[in-house]
């Protein structure tokens, strides 16, 4: 069957259709593929009904996978490869350490040395109504600042922790990630390994901007995730059980968006591909 590529948004995003990733594809497959990752940012396959294994080893063609050292509390204990997004509580009847993974608008690994090329998301039980995914286009982002901001913001650098600003920082859960994670600096502006294409790199996991005080940082921040995740720049994604959505985070960030009823499950795995070195220690 030929592949087909179908936009899923003005944006960004573009669905593959015509592939079984249970299979191994050939390398002409696996050449299309890529190409539409680089220049769509997004990609959706659905109906993909494959095993652990599977999607391990289709991720494993993007690169070398992080083993999630840096997420011990939620990778999966028998596949280190594979990071669990889940509300199923733990066997104590604990909440899930997952549940509330990715409720802010990020770029995965942005808090470590080697932030993540690419990630692969699969959906394995949906809730019946909502529990959406939205990504947002950081090329356009950059590309719709004016010149002066753009020559502004160059040369700085945020300071990227893995804390989730939506929890209570006390928890066992988020004292652990600080003292795994110290905080990082990144640069607001990134210029990807293989577009060659500039592309904002903020978020909310970015407390501030080196060499200012949190004041001086805080309305600079707020203005550029709000310049960035502006309707016109996002694909909003309503999962269906089997979709694999994998997302370039050198050019993209995304938010879950926990809007489903709660009681209901929502369980995803998630491989994350390794990228380029970026970034410093703050001493
Ligand atoms: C993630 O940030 O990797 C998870 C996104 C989601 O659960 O929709």
């Amino acid at each position: 069957m030929p592949i087909t590529v179908r936009p899923l948004s003005y944006a960004l995003g573009a669905e593959i259709q015509g592939v079984d990733l249970s299979q191994t594809l050939s390398n002409s497959e696996f050449d299309q593929i890529h190409r539409t990752f680089l220049e769509k940012g997004i990609l959706l396959f659905r109906k993909q009904k494959i095993t652990r294994e599977q999607h391990i080893a289709f991720s494993r063609r993007f690169g070398e996978l992080d083993r999630h050292d840096s997420l011990p509390r939620d990778r999966h204990p028998d596949y280190p490869e594979l990071l669990l997004v889940t509300n199923i509580p733990e066997e104590d009847g604990k909440e899930s350490a997952s549940k509330y993974t990715g409720q802010q608008w990020h770029s995965d690994m942005s808090f470590t040395l080697e932030p993540s090329l690419g990630s692969l998301l699969r959906g394995i039980t949906i809730p019946s109504v909502g529990g959406d995914t939205m990504f947002t286009n950081m090329y356009m982002a950059y590309d719709a600042l004016s010149d002066g901001m753009k020559k502004m913001i160059e040369p700085l650098h945020g300071i990227h922790t893995g804390r989730r600003k939506v929890l209570d920082p006390n928890t066992a859960r988020e004292r652990e990630q600080s003292a795994i994670n110290p905080p990082i600096a990144q640069p607001l502006v990134r210029v990807h390994p293989e577009t060659g294409r500039k592309a904002l790199y903020v978020g909310d996991k970015v407390s501030c901007i080196v060499d200012m005080t949190p004041e001086e940082s805080k309305p600079l921040l707020d203005y550029l995730v709000r310049h960035a995740t502006r309707p016109q720049f996002v694909y909003r994604h309503q999962w269906q059980q089997d979709d694999i959505v994998m997302w370039d985070n050198r050019c993209t960030m995304h938010i879950a968006l926990g809007d489903y009823p709660e009681g209901e499950i929502r369980h995803l795995e998630r491989t994350t591909v390794k990228g380029t070195p970026s970034g410093y220690y703050l001493q």
